[in-house]
């Protein structure tokens, strides 16, 4: 089994026709997709055919019952808590590069507290799998966090984490959040969250900081693929993408793919190819989950 935590959000994907009028209509494409970081992991995961569970919380609405829905479909099992606060939901705006710009209301993923955590939590799991996003949170998520990473440890499951940000790494403080994942078996980072933890750019200088505090690292570096190390072992696997339709969740379909390879007993370069193949087909489809057409429901609009 593999245990994903963390927010579970529903996304509004909007992309604008042209530029957008300020103050009037702009006609464009807006559709509605399951999204948060880990819970995305864990729905690739499930496409993939791994045994694998998801704690967070969700509200008592009608997003909340879409998203829950959601989980089942990519065959995952969904172990959700149902708060008084509205389920979180992110608008992104997506340009004609493909960039992306989030605004954000995590809504009931806030108040998600230990006691709740308490619940949820697995007996056996060989993994366990977290993002930077519940640590940058106050009271009570940080907790919760902290009681994940130490019930992976009680039961020896391995953690992997994904520090998710580099600007919140940032305010959060860099010394801080090495001090408090320390340990972890797995980290997956992407080239700009690395350089803020270790000051270095150079993916293979940055592992070799980062290995001091996990076992094996990746450093993901958008189109350039990702970089792998471990002990002394290291190398590059390249990006698999052909076409870029939308690289929202890429990192996350990275992560699933590593982490199912390892589960089934593949070396960590053999991790990283799985990861970029997974990466690749995410990249291909609009949204940050697998299966889009089961997934949503698209409006278009003008
Ligand atoms: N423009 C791209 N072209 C080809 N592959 C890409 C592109 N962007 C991302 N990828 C694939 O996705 C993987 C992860 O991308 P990236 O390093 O951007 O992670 P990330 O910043 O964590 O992504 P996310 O924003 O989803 O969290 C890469 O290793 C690569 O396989
Ligand atoms: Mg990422």
């Amino acid at each position: 089994m593999i245990t994903c935590f963390g927010d579970v959000i529903q996304d509004i994907l909007i992309r604008p026709a042209g530029a957008l009028q300020r103050g009037s209509d702009t006609p464009g494409q807006i559709l509605q997709r399951g999204g948060g970081s880990a819970a995305n992991t864990a729905c690739w995961l499930g496409k993939a055919g791994a045994d694998v569970c998801f704690i967070g919380q969700i509200g008592k609405d009608p997003a909340g019952d879409f998203l829950q829905q959601g989980f089942v479909e990519c065959g995952v099992e969904p172990r959700l808590s149902r708060a008084e606060e509205p389920t979180g939901v992110i608008a992104v705006l997506i340009d004609d590069e493909g960039q992306r710009t989030m605004i954000t209301q995590r809504g009931a993923n806030l108040t998600f507290s230990e006691q709740t955590l308490r619940r949820h939590l697995p007996q056996h799991s060989r993994w366990m799998h977290i993002t930077g996003y519940s640590f940058f949170q106050s009271v009570p998520l940080h907790g919760a966090a902290e009681q994940f990473l130490a019930h992976a440890g009680s039961i020896g499951a391995a953690v992997s984490l994904d520090p998710s940000s580099y600007a919140l790494l940032q305010r959060y403080g860099a010394k801080r959040f090495l001090e408090i994942t320390s340990g972890a078996h797995l980290f997956l980072p992407n080239q700009d969250e690395a350089a803020v933890l270790t000051g270095c750019r150079h993916p293979e200088a940055a592992a070799e900081t980062l290995l001091l505090f996990y076992d094996a690292v990746i450093v993901t570096l958008g189109p350039e693929g990702c970089f792998w190390a471990e002990g002394t072992a290291s190398g590059r696997v390249a990006a698999a993408a052909e076409m870029v339709e939308d690289s929202t969740g890429a990192g996350d379909a990275f992560n699933a793919g590593v982490l199912s390879a390892l589960d089934a007993g593949a070396s960590l370069a053999d991790a990283a190819a799985c990861g970029q193949d997974l990466a690749a087909r995410c990249c291909a489809v609009m949204g940050a989950r697998p299966d889009p057409q089961r997934q949503g429901r698209g409006i278009e609009n003008n």
